[in-house]
Parts: structure tokens; sequence; C-alpha cells
């Protein structure tokens, strides 16, 4: 019998890391991203996407290799920065992966000077579990004009939060 993805997950022989991405894992990130995109949960992401913001995806592999979760930064300028593309595998969910994304990818947009990181989700105990606040997306109208410019119907799937961490002191996130 195999060993399970919880098994996986919590067995202390394998170091659980969250890495930068590289040029080999695009198809990879494509797939996984766009896996959720039908439901609206994620939105849909091109090649030409992930390689342009390559630098920004961060991932986590099994054992085997396999990507079993990946997370991703996307600026709008140097003081707005956006939590893009969270997603685990079905099979690997439910066993903190994704805290452990979003805590990363909160620990890049600090390294790299951000004072505050935003996100879009149906996830909503997830983020406030990780100290992020509810928030509006009125906050962000780049984020409204980029949803236009990919389709209108976006901004109506589902029942969409927007959330919103400070990472500075002079940061005011609501
Ligand atoms: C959201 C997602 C990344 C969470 O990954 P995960 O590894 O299962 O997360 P964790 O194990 O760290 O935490 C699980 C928590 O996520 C929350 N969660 C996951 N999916 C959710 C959803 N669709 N709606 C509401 N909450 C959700 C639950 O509150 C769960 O908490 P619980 O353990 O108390 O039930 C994963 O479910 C996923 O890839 N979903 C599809 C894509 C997606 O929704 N991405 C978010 C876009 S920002």
């Amino acid at each position: 019998m195999g060993t399970s993805v919880a098994e996986v997950v919590h067995a202390s022989a394998w170091p659980l890391r969250v890495q930068p991405a590289n040029s080999a894992d695009v198809a990879e990130i494509v797939a996984l991203n766009n896996l959720f995109a039908p439901d609206g949960l994620t939105l849909h992401r091109s090649e030409a996407f992930v390689v342009s913001h390559l630098q920004d995806y961060q991932l986590v592999r099994g054992p085997d290799g396999a990507l079993l979760g990946q997370v991703a930064l996307d600026e709008y300028s140097p003081s707005l920065v956006e939590l893009v593309s969270l997603a685990v595998a079905p099979e690997a969910q439910g066993h903190g992966l994704g805290q452990r994304l979003i805590t990363a990818a909160e620990r890049l947009a600090r390294v790299r000077g951000y004072p505050e990181l935003f996100a879009i989700s149906l996830a909503e105990p997830l983020f406030l579990r990780m100290g992020f606040l509810e928030s509006t997306i009125l906050r962000y109208p780049e984020k409204i004009a980029r949803y236009r410019a990919i389709s209108r119907s976006e901004l109506s799937i589902g029942r969409k939060f927007c959330f919103a961490k400070a990472l500075a002191s002079h940061a005011t996130a609501r």
C-alpha cells in the first residue's frame, strides 16, 4: 500500500521546503493553477504569465518530486502586491501546505519591502487564521482594472473575499 499524503507531509524524514521556481517548473505550475480555474478558485494563467513571473513563484514538492503546492506574488507597483496562484494539489489539501505557502509569500513580500500584501480568495478562514484582515477590493482600483482586462465575469464568480495584511509598521491594511 502506498504512503498517504498526510503521512508524507507529517513525516519528519521529509523536510518540507518551500522553494523558488525555475524554468523547468513552468508547465506543472500552469497545470496546477488552471486545475482550479473552471471553478473560479484561481484565475487562468498562461505559460507566458508564469514565465514572466517565475521569480515570484514558490513551490512545495513531495519526496517523489511531484508538485504539491504553489504561490506567487504579483506586483502592481512598489507599494502594492497581491498574493496570487495559491494552489495545493487536491490529494495534498488539508495538511497545512496552504498555510506554509501563504507564510512563504508573506516572507518574500517583506524581503522585497512591500508595505502590504493583499489577496482575493474564497478561503476566508484560512486567510483570517494567517493574520490577514478582511478588506475591500475598492481599495485596489488597480486590481479591478486588471480583472476587467481579463474578463468582466471574473469579478462576479463566487463570493470572493478581499484580505490584506500590513507588512510594515507604517502600513494600514484594512
Ligand atoms: C485554498 C488552498 C490553497 C488551501 O490549501 P491547504 O493545503 O488545503 O490549506 P491548509 O491545510 O493550510 O488549510 C486548510 C484550510 O483552508 C481553508 N480552505 C481551503 N479551501 C477553502 C475554500 N474553498 N473555501 C473556504 N475555505 C477553504 C479551510 O478553512 C481549511 O481549514 P480547516 O483545516 O479548518 O478546514 C487549497 O484548498 C486549494 O488549492 N484550493 C483550490 C484553489 C484555491 O482556492 N486557491 C486560493 C486562491 S487565493
